[in-house]
């Protein structure tokens, strides 16, 4: 029997799936660009936030979610070697929504460095799109990002994906970006809420857990829907888990980071006496809290059918979220 040995690097594995958004991205926006009807001011403060290098962790974890599943579900490719590759047939399933998902943060970026909100002048290394463009253009192009973003799921997603699948993930996608979810979040931290886990929940958690929740829903083997009840719920949770982490981590970046490295100002939260899990648990209790994400983040992916060893990115997002220096 020949035995099949599997690599992943982790550096390797992002790296080609932050490439193939930014190249889907830069796709839908040569297309857009094309269009008359749009104001060319409009169009290219889109383009500047969009494409300023961002992360894009939310569009791995919706590639990650999908890949998962069906991997575990249907054996897609279990004698391959390489898991760093990605899958042409896998990435076409979730491509459009990653993207969108991208859009929607783009502008949840672009309006939360409005003066109106934080105030701030520096994002991903560079100038703020109100610094550049105009707090009017600011505001508008955030608009149009969200706009754009549910048109592009519907537009882009194939045939092969079905529509009920389409239009559950737009629906889900609305309350997690909107008044129950980041919109809200918003709202709580900018009135100085008390309870720093429903602020950090809605905020980040809420699109962070609809990145992961949502790229396992669209996962189609043979013309079905792939992910299982279960996993889908797993999902869900883990994604809070891993977006409590993910701004528990900014928090303490705030406190420790340089503008060369996190692209960002530090010390803003500090200065605006922001709500933040350091604020209300001190450092040593951020980091304490960190460590009990990463064990029940890991105790999700095994009691939800979620493992599968040779593909451990899930895993590995997680303890990113948690371990990043920028
Ligand atoms: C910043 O998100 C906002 C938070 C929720 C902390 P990211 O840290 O993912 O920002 P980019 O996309 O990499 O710039
Ligand atoms: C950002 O929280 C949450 C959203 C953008 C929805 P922060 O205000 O802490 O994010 P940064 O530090 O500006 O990236
Ligand atoms: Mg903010
Ligand atoms: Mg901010
Ligand atoms: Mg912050």
């Amino acid at each position: 029997m020949m035995t099949t040995t599997h690599s992943l690097d982790m550096q390797v594995y992002t790296k080609q799936r932050r490439e193939a958004v930014e190249s889907a991205l830069e796709a839908i926006l040569t297309k857009w660009e094309k269009d008359l009807r749009v104001p060319k001011v409009l169009a290219e403060s889109m383009r500047y936030s969009l494409m300023s290098p961002g992360k894009r962790m939310r569009a791995l974890l919706c590639i990650a979610a999908c890949e998962t599943v069906l991997h575990i579900n249907n054996g897609a490719q279990s004698e391959k070697t390489d898991f760093n590759l990605l899958e042409q047939k896998i990435f076409e399933q979730v491509s459009a929504l990653a993207c969108s998902i991208e859009m929607i943060h783009a502008m949840s970026l672009i309006h939360d460095d409005l003066p109106c909100l934080d105030n701030d002048d520096m994002r991903r290394g560079q100038a703020t799109n109100h610094v550049v463009f105009g707090e009017a253009m600011a505001l508008l192009a955030g608009d149009a990002l969200i706009l754009r973003a549910i048109e592009n799921i519907i537009e882009g997603t194939p045939a092969s994906v079905s529509k009920d699948g389409v239009l559950e993930v737009i629906k889900e996608l609305s309350i997690a970006a909107g008044a129950p979810g980041m919109v809200g979040g918003q709202v709580f931290d900018l009135v100085k809420d008390l309870d720093v886990k429903r602020i950090h929940d809605e905020k980040t958690g809420a699109l962070i857990a609809f990145s992961l929740w949502s790229g396992a829903r669209l996962a189609t083997y043979d013309n079905r829907a792939s992910a299982t009840q279960e996993q889908l719920d797993g999902l869900r949770q883990f994604g809070f888990v891993l977006g409590l982490a993910f701004q528990i981590a900014d928090d303490l970046l705030d406190i420790n980071g340089s503008v060369e490295v996190i692209g960002k100002t530090p010390g803003k939260d500090a200065a605006s006496d922001k709500v933040t899990w350091v604020s209300i648990f001190g450092e040593d209790g951020a980091r304490a809290k960190l460590s009990q994400l990463m064990e029940q983040g890991e105790n999700l992916l095994k009691d939800h059918n979620l493992k599968f060893a040779p593909l451990p990115v899930l895993s590995e997002l997680l303890s990113f979220a948690i371990t990043r220096s920028h």
